[in-house]
């Protein structure tokens, strides 16, 4: 015992310096292969997988609303390769005591290396080269990344308090102690304790009624990464949408969800016909608080998603087809490291593209694609002009920085009219079959650039013939000369209204009733075609104007909204400012946040006014977006 602590006082000082508390040197670049999976040291973890790797988790947690807090048992079932360490990742936790053994439990010594502001604190075990089960036993602190605890103010009902968690990419480790690897999968089961009159719900398979005692069991049966595994506690009710599908709100929006979601049956049925069966039994959805800092987060079996698609007109349907179709690309298949992010979202991007194609038609899938190239060009631009212009590859590298960072469009829609470029190049046919037998080759495994550039060539490329600039695509800046090309005859009407209306005409003075423009009149992206198309520097009078006539400041359609807003800030158009306040109070969606602050700290008296109600609405944020926001009106220079 002495000998080990010693060892293990050895490795916290080298800690000290590499941040790690691992002795041995590990070379970042090494493909570990591991069972059939390909491990990777990963820039984002602690974890030493190759020689030790969870294969199962079974978690006891107590929901602790009054002091904010998760009292919880990590239970690990672990393949050994014979190590005498088990490296864990942890962040803002607090570590009771550590444990091995399954029914004769004996505490073990461990240690936890330096803290680092990204990654948190290796937490190093002591086990024996037999050791199969590790128990770590310990408790969240108001650190927690992950979580976001609501008070019933915050929520649709106002009585009773929430929770959920987000964990990707790295903030699982902030709320149970994992290795947390995107490149490790693992099946979790769970006992939650919550209050009595609250649901607990996970990505696993879930209760459809509150229970007497408070007390649900779950169970994850296939494996899945550390990021997808996900918790939301609140006053929950279920309402069946089809026959493997349903979603789950407070009560008080279960109507309005029956509306916007009636479609969700169709788009597993399409997603099915396009690539293959459902592989996770049941799909449902849950609609979050407004704090929800995503649009959607595809937790598997229960997708997590945010109110502001609840847009009344289901003109937003596109985030849950988007969800659905990370059960294939990112669930099934799983980027092997964060640097390889497109892997998860290009394809979805291209997929959510092909369900909404299938169910509401090409025009429809098309003006999509369109507002998503025009954000692309716009986010190029930016990047370039910034310090990491290699941002704009799709294979990134993000070592020693935050994996939020390829959170851009590059990932998103580079990604997909990569795929789409593809597509057009061999044919629909041809190109689905290739997909096909990607999903079914590599389902329940993770995948890198390098080995999907491999597996493109060797099954869809070399077979016939086909010559293609894929490094170019994967590994260059910008976007290749061969990109398809989208053209949207509706999407040019809304540009040519606003032209017109820039320049001065009356577009609202109609000689037919029937040609009066109203706002339903254009579907939402057709509206935000408009806006865009709009100078960057509009006359005040006239936004006034289009806002007498359509009321964009107040729609209540967050997207349409945030653009408005973004163009009134640029514009000086100040009348936006009462709904705008409101808006930033209510919504906590990072998508809409981020646009809104950064504009508004473009200008002094814009940004000394977004800082006053910041400070108002911070409590209504999750961590994911306040930082963010933090990050725009307090940058610290580097
Ligand atoms: N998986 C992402 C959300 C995410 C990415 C969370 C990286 C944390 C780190 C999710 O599928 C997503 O992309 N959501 C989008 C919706 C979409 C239609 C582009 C969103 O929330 O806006
Ligand atoms: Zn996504």
């Amino acid at each position: 015992m002495m000998k080990f602590l010693s060892l293990f006082l050895v490795a916290l000082i080298v800690s000290l310096f590499i941040g790690s508390c691992s002795q041995e040197s590990e070379n970042s670049e090494v493909i570990v292969s591991q069972i059939d999976t390909t491990l990777i040291k990963d820039g984002h973890s602690y974890s030493n997988i190759e020689k030790i790797r969870t294969i199962h988790l079974d978690l006891d947690l107590d929901v602790n609303f009054d002091n904010k807090t998760i009292y919880g048992v990590a239970r690990h079932e672990m393949e050994n390769k014979g190590t005498d360490t088990a490296i864990f990742d942890i962040k803002g936790l607090d570590i009771q005591k550590v444990t091995l053994g399954k029914d004769n439990e004996k505490e073990t010594d461990f240690i936890i290396g330096t803290d680092n502001e990204l990654l948190g604190q290796p937490l190093c075990v002591k086990v024996e080269p037999t050791t199969k089960y590790v128990n770590i036993y310990y408790k969240t602190t108001e650190k927690t990344e992950a979580l976001d605890w609501l008070s019933p103010e915050l929520t649709e009902g106002k009585k009773f308090p929430y929770m959920y968690t987000q964990g990707e990419a790295i903030l699982t480790r902030s709320w149970i102690p994992v290795q947390d690897v995107p490149s490790n999968r693992i099946t979790y089961s769970a006992n939650v304790k919550v209050p009595k009159d609250l649901m607990a719900l996970m990505s696993a398979e879930n209760p459809k009624e509150k229970n007497e005692t408070g007390e649900y069991h779950f169970e994850m049966k296939q494996p899945i990464p550390s990021y997808l595994i996900a918790l939301a506690v609140g006053n929950l009710k279920y309402k069946k949408l089809g026959k493997n599908c349903g979603v789950y709100s407070e009560p008080e929006l279960i109507p309005a969800c029956a509306y916007e979601f009636v479609d969700l049956p169709k788009m597993i049925h399409a997603a099915e016909k396009i690539y293959g069966k459902y592989q996770w039994d049941q799909y449902d959805l849950i609609i979050l608080p407004y704090s929800f800092p995503f649009g959607g987060m595809e937790n598997p079996r229960l997708t997590f998603a945010s109110p502001t698609l609840l847009a009344g007109d289901r003109s937003m349907v596109s985030v849950v087809a988007h969800e659905l179709a990370h059960s294939w690309s990112g669930n099934l298949v799983t980027n092997a490291t964060w640097d390889d992010f497109w892997l998860n979202e290009g394809f979805t991007v291209y997929f959510e593209g092909r369900i909404m194609e299938e169910i509401y038609g090409k025009e429809i899938s098309d003006i999509l694609a369109l507002i998503e190239f025009q954000e692309l060009e716009a986010e190029i631009s930016e990047i370039r002009k910034g310090k990491f212009p290699e941002d704009t590859h799709l294979k990134l590298s993000l070592k020693g920085r935050n994996p939020d960072d390829g959170m851009t469009s590059i990932a998103y829609v580079k990604g997909a009219f990569f795929l789409k470029t593809l597509e057009q190049k061999v044919g629909r046919e041809l190109f689905d079959k290739f997909m096909n037998s990607y999903f079914k080759s590599y389902a329940f495994h993770t995948i890198t650039t390098e080995r999907f550039e491999d597996f493109l060539n060797k099954q869809l490329l070399k077979p016939n013939h086909i010559s293609f600039n894929t490094k170019e695509w994967l590994y260059k800046e910008g976007i290749p000369k061969n990109c398809v090309k989208i053209v949207s005859p509706r999407f040019e009407v809304v540009q040519k209204l606003a032209d017109d209306f820039a320049q001065g005409k009356d577009i609202f003075k109609v000689k037919k009733k029937k040609n009066k423009i109203t706002r339903d009149k254009y579907i939402t992206q057709e509206w935000l075609a408009f806006i865009r198309r709009l100078p960057a520097k509009m006359n005040p009078e006239l936004m006034r104007k289009l806002d007498e006539h359509l009321n964009f400041k107040g729609c209540g359609n967050a997207e349409i909204m945030t653009e408005w807003y973004v163009l009134g800030i640029n514009s000086g158009y100040k009348d936006i400012r009462p709904d705008m306040e409101k808006f930033l109070l209510k919504v906590g969606r990072r998508k809409f946040l981020a646009p809104i602050y950064s504009t508004l700290a473009k200008y002094p008296e814009d940004k000394e006014w977004a800082q006053a109600v910041f400070v108002k609405a911070k409590p209504h944020y999750h961590f994911v977006s306040s930082s963010t926001v933090e990050g725009l009106l307090h940058p610290t220079e580097e």
